[in-house]
């Protein structure tokens, strides 16, 4: 199983921006913890952050066929990003939206999230632990998509026989 891991704007900036809301861990600690409990799991995880909104459009369409699911911190585009929205609703695979800070408890304009309506679901305000949990979430979704998958297609060649 493959899940791509993006990550939005700032979020290279962990560790040093504004430590009293996300912490003092870095993206690639982050990253580095993932990667030890996805390997448990057979998960393989493809990392990607870019501070600009065309290029995380082009990392979602990329997705399409290349992974089973993704898991996004679409960052302060979340409450701006039509376009981010769309490309997550183009290619339709399982996603997880991931917040480190409580965005509803936060300023008023953090507090919509446009993105999250093409998510599974959403995690916020667990601080980085929010990326183990919604990897764990993610994991299971995309094994119960393949088993149904699985099922649908051994149902077919009954038919077809
Ligand atoms: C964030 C919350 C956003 O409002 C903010 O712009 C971020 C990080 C979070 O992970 O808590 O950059 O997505």
């Amino acid at each position: 199983m493959k899940i791509a891991v993006i990550q939005g704007p700032n979020l290279n900036m962990l560790g040093i921006r504004e430590q009293h809301i996300y912490g003092p861990m870095s993206l690639d600690q982050i990253h580095e913890q993932m990667k030890g409990s996805a390997s448990q799991n057979g998960v393989e995880l493809e990392f990607f952050q870019s501070n600009l909104e065309g290029e995380l459009v082009d990392r979602i369409q990329e997705c399409l066929g290349t992974v089973d699911g993704i898991l996004i911190n679409p960052a302060a585009f979340s409450h701006t990003s039509i376009a981010i929205k769309d490309a997550l609703s183009a290619v339709n695979l399982p996603t997880i939206e991931v917040h480190i800070s409580n965005i509803y408890k936060r300023e008023e304009f953090r507090q919509k999230s446009i993105t999250a309506g093409s998510s599974t679901g959403v995690i916020t305000g667990f601080g980085p632990f929010g990326y183990h949990l919604g990897l764990i979430a993610l994991t299971q979704i995309v094994a119960e998509v393949k088993a149904v998958e699985a099922q649908q297609t051994e149902a077919q060649a009954e038919v077809a026989e």
